[in-house]
């Protein structure tokens, strides 16, 4: 990992170990030491704890110089943990959009490994249609066409203007955090996958969050920017329905938002789609859209979707070059063993059954499909 982390590393700190470094063109960070982010978050306590992922646990903090801060507390050192911080790390001091949440420091002490960020007010887009504040409706739907288009941006910067590309792996409503004026900002890069020019797919490890996962990616591995575009169809279908990407139905069987949503868009009727807490409204036009971006970016053959930038140009209005209504989405079975996997998810409030709980899986039946690092080039 030190070589990860070298190439980004300042070459000096000074005895706070505080250091403008300059990554990239212009993001800045520093090195924060462990005794100063103890003391930023009461001591990582209870109080302080925004939330937990596969990762370890996000503390609301405030830095002497009194910035707010989110510090995200890695669980036990592993191999594993330290790669992803690694990643995300090294992913982050490359990346600079309005809609990514950028690095603010890191602290790599020898027992420790913890990521700062800017701490965002108004936390993931997963509290609000799901978690604890779902109860005040915050999201009109204004505010959620410019969550979907924000998110969507910040995608296309990833896939499209960045060198190398980078493909996120983990698109989920509990990533998209949002900030005092509900701007989305993607979050989470400890999967992320840089992908080498002339690089078409590759063949990994599966990774990511059962529901948003691309079917050609759950059962073979196979990751490419089209697995991103998979999770964003889900997750617009997420954003309009208010739905979350697996229910469980009573009797314990599980559906798929696209398995509930695929009858009503066949038949045209997309209306009965949108979130009942919005109460009617909602911009009929801008629905269409919305249905017609989620339905072609969900379609389980990864060549018909569309890329980052052609979904970005039909959410902002522009005519799809097919024709798209009434359509069909395939809706994605996923085979009982990776829905067994499927694991409760305690984020932000929701219990087990009132919550649509997916989990970061990481191999498990599906390891054998391939090795990281396996590449598949243009022909
Ligand atoms: N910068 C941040 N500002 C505010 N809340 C955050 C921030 N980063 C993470 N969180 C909260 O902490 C939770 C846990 O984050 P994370 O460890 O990334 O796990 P996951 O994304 O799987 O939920 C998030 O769902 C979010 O509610
Ligand atoms: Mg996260």
């Amino acid at each position: 990992m030190g070589s990860v982390l070298s190439c980004i590393c300042p070459e000096k700190a000074d005895d706070e170990g505080r250091v403008n470094a300059v990554v990239g063109s212009n993001a800045t960070w520093r090195i924060f030491t462990y005794k100063e982010l103890h003391a930023a978050t009461n001591g990582f306590s209870d109080e302080k704890k925004l939330g937990e992922g596969g990762f370890g646990s996000v503390y609301l903090g405030k830095t002497s110089d009194g910035l707010q801060i989110a510090v995200k507390k890695l669980k036990a050192m592993s191999s594993k943990a330290e790669m992803e911080f690694a990643v995300e790390v090294e992913v982050l001091g490359r990346v600079r959009h309005k809609n990514l949440l950028g690095l603010r420091g890191y602290c790599a002490g020898t027992d420790q490994r913890l990521i700062v960020y800017d701490y965002m007010p108004n936390l993931s887009l997963l509290s609000h249609l799901h978690g604890l504040l779902a109860g005040q409706v915050l999201l009109d739907w204004k505010r959620r066409m410019k969550i979907a288009m924000g998110s969507a941006e910040g995608l296309m910067y990833l896939h499209h203007e960045v060198t190398p590309h980078i493909i996120h792996r983990d698109i989920k409503a509990s990533n998209v955090l949002l900030d005092s004026d509900f701007e989305p900002l993607v979050a989470d890069f400890g999967f992320a996958k840089l992908i080498p020019e002339g690089v078409s797919h590759m063949t990994t490890r599966v990774k990511g969050t059962l529901g948003y996962l691309a079917p050609e990616y759950a059962m073979w591995g196979k990751v490419s920017e089209s697995c991103d575009v998979y999770s964003f169809g889900i997750l617009l279908l997420e954003i309009v329905t208010g739905r979350k990407p697996i229910e469980k139905l009573r009797g314990g069987t599980k559906r798929t938002i696209t398995e509930w949503a695929e009858p009503l868009i066949t038949k045209g009727r997309f209306k009965d789609l949108v979130d009942p807490k919005l109460r009617g409204n909602f911009d009929e036009n801008q629905l269409k859209q919305a249905i017609t971006v989620a339905a072609l970016c969900v379609q389980s053959e990864p060549e018909k979707r569309p890329n980052m930038n052609e979904v970005v140009s039909l959410l902002k209005g522009c005519e799809p070059k097919v024709k798209v209504m009434p359509m069909r989405i395939s809706s994605i079975k996923y085979r009982e063993e990776l829905l067994a996997l499927d694991q409760p998810s305690d984020d932000e409030g929701g219990g087990p059954d009132d919550y649509g709980v997916f989990s970061a899986l990481d191999g498990g039946p599906y390891q054998n499909y391939g090795d990281d690092g396996r590449l598949t080039r243009n022909a």
